[in-house]
């Protein structure tokens, strides 16, 4: 299965660019992984006008393209205000616009990193109804890693054994259960 797996900012020391990278290490073998950076998917806010004169940005068309690629997609999105951050929004939105929607039938988890002590999950439950609205299957188990600047070390690698066996074990699940589900995709 070919996984695509990105983190929502792009910010050089974004907490969820370490998560992403964290997790992609841990992925059981068998599946051919694709770690792209939000950056590639720079994007001008969604306007009709735009669309209509110019179609869909570049940014947006190496997106659709990289989640055509993919059976499975996985995101790890920071939360902003309690909610999706506008970026990822924005991205989803402009890529909503390709006929097929690409996003329809992938296999998505999705994740979060925050220096908060609640976590993601707030914004990633925004997310998931953006993404299911386009009739992706959302994996329902989600990870938030809360206080997360305290949670990697100097090489970016996650300290604590016990959010390091959740993730593992989360992505054992998601990639078997995807692995399977993705075959019938038409
Ligand atoms: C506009 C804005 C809103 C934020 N709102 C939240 C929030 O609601 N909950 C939260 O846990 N963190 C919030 N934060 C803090 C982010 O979790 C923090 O900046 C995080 O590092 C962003 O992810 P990144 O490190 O991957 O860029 C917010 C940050 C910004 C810039």
């Amino acid at each position: 299965m070919k996984i695509l797996m990105f983190a929502a900012s792009f910010r050089k020391d974004s907490l969820n660019k370490k998560l992403i990278r964290n997790a992609h290490k841990m992925i059981p073998a068998g599946h051919e992984l694709i770690l792209r950076e939000f950056n590639d998917f720079h994007m001008p806010l969604y306007d009709g006008d735009l669309e209509t004169s110019s179609g869909i940005p570049d940014g947006g068309k190496k997106m659709i393209e990289a989640i055509q690629g993919a059976q499975a997609i996985i995101i790890s999105s920071p939360e902003y205000n309690f909610g999706i951050p506008g970026t990822l929004k924005n991205a989803i939105d402009w890529t909503s616009r390709m006929s097929p929607v690409p996003w329809n039938g992938k296999q998505v988890l999705l994740m979060g990193a925050s220096p908060g002590m609640v976590g993601t999950n707030r914004g990633l439950w925004e997310v998931r109804k953006a993404l299911e609205a386009l009739s992706a299957f959302v994996y329902p188990e989600m990870l938030g890693v809360a206080q997360a600047h305290k949670a990697f070390d100097q090489n970016d690698q996650l300290t604590e054994p016990r959010m390091l066996d959740q993730l593992q074990k989360l992505l054992n699940k998601f990639t078997a259960y995807a692995d399977y589900a993705s075959k019938f995709k038409a």
